[in-house]
């Protein structure tokens, strides 16, 4: 059975048993937590961590980051969600400032996140049409990346364009104007134009995990490649499920690395939840499937030529800064990320650190 983690997060799974967050944290953590080396030293290439602004005004995640990442991809607050919340005339870069400007103060690289994004932008761009429209995509682009032209390593340029089922491309405001491929050619172009040096990466879930979706992003690289397009770097988003079943992740992973271009693991994280109300597997049984999946995933990447390897980034550090962990989804338990809520190492850090010294 395969899940997506939309549907995870929409099914309501919060189990009735959302005791008190530290408290579930001492029953269900490791009784000794394992000791892991910092994540950086020993990651095959740079190690990124999701960031969103306000952690940087948290010592106990400054201090965890410091010791265990050396990239860092904004969270939420460079997207154009935030960046126009105000409008199209009054893009607003306080928080990926702040967020660039901590990434340079501790000699962290910065991964920028997202350009062009279906999900975004659709109030932003609404009323416009034919060259107004053409000319605030553009000039969106230009004045993002071009701002953060030399601060950032690399762009997600275009985020989840494929379907859930893998069936087809999305239909989304940027295709209805541009045609499905045409918008990903024409959002490529503008960031070429904008920061010639940063490595420009398509970004997209699940195709490590759902056959048909890995298939359909196979043929879409092959398709903007054959037509110009400057696309250099394929994003593997690995939000992972503990069902996802063995072999599946590797066998993607050796096809993709086919186009030898670089692979960054950009968005790592495993819930620990299952569709099935009636899943009565013990924490012990659900962080030994995790294990078995970030295992699998690390060792893939690991295996790829050094050339290959760009970066490899969880979103987020500890459990409760993890997406899964917000809100009233959260049911207190989820153990999706390297550390715990205090910041300990997680089973899930010591599988990485194992995976990348292999
Ligand atoms: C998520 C963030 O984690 C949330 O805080 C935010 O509310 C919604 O977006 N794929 C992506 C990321 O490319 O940008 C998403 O991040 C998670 C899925």
């Amino acid at each position: 059975m395969s899940i997506s983690r939309r549907t995870v997060l929409a099914s309501g799974l919060a189990l009735p048993l959302a005791a008190p967050l530290a408290a579930c944290d001492r029953i269900s953590a490791e009784p000794t937590p394992p000791n892991v080396p910092p994540l950086k030293s020993v990651a095959p290439c740079p190690f990124g961590a999701a960031i969103k602004a306000m952690q940087i005004d948290d010592p106990d995640w400054v201090a965890l980051a410091r010791a265990n990442v050396s990239q860092l991809t904004p969270e939420w607050e460079m997207k154009m969600e935030y960046v126009l919340a105000d409008g199209l005339d009054r893009p607003n870069f306080d928080r990926s400032d702040a967020i660039a400007a901590f990434a340079q103060a501790n000699g962290m690289a910065l991964h920028g996140h997202t350009l062009i994004w279906y999900s975004q932008g659709k109030e932003a761009f609404a009323g416009l049409s034919g060259a107004a429209f053409d000319r605030a995509f553009d000039g969106y682009i230009a004045a993002l990346a071009g701002r953060y032209r030399g601060k950032v390593r690399s762009w997600d340029v275009v985020n989840e364009p494929i379907l859930d089922d893998g069936s087809a491309l999305r239909d989304c405001h940027w295709s209805a104007r541009y045609g499905h491929d045409g918008y990903m050619l024409r959002a490529f172009e503008k960031a070429r134009i904008a920061d010639p040096d940063g490595v420009l990466f398509l970004n997209e879930y699940n195709q490590e995990s759902v056959p048909a979706k890995g298939a359909q992003f196979l043929k879409l690289v092959e398709r903007l490649l054959k037509a110009g397009c400057p696309l250099q770097g394929l994003g593997l988003q690995s939000h992972l499920w503990i069902d996802i079943p063995d072999g599946v992740i590797a066998a993607y992973m050796r096809e993709i690395a086919q186009f030898g271009l670089p692979i960054h693991v950009s968005e790592l994280d495993c819930t620990l939840r299952t569709e099935n109300p009636l899943d009565l597997r013990s924490q012990a049984d659900r962080l030994a499937r995790q294990t078995a999946r970030v295992t699998e995933l690390a060792e893939a990447f690991t295996a790829l030529p050094p050339a290959q390897r760009f970066a490899f980034t969880v979103w987020g550090l500890r459990d409760t800064d993890s997406w899964y962990r917000q809100g009233d989804k959260d049911d207190g338990r989820d153990k999706p990320l390297p550390f715990d809520s205090f910041g300990r190492p997680n089973p899930m850090a010591a599988a990485l650190a194992e995976a990348f010294r292999a």
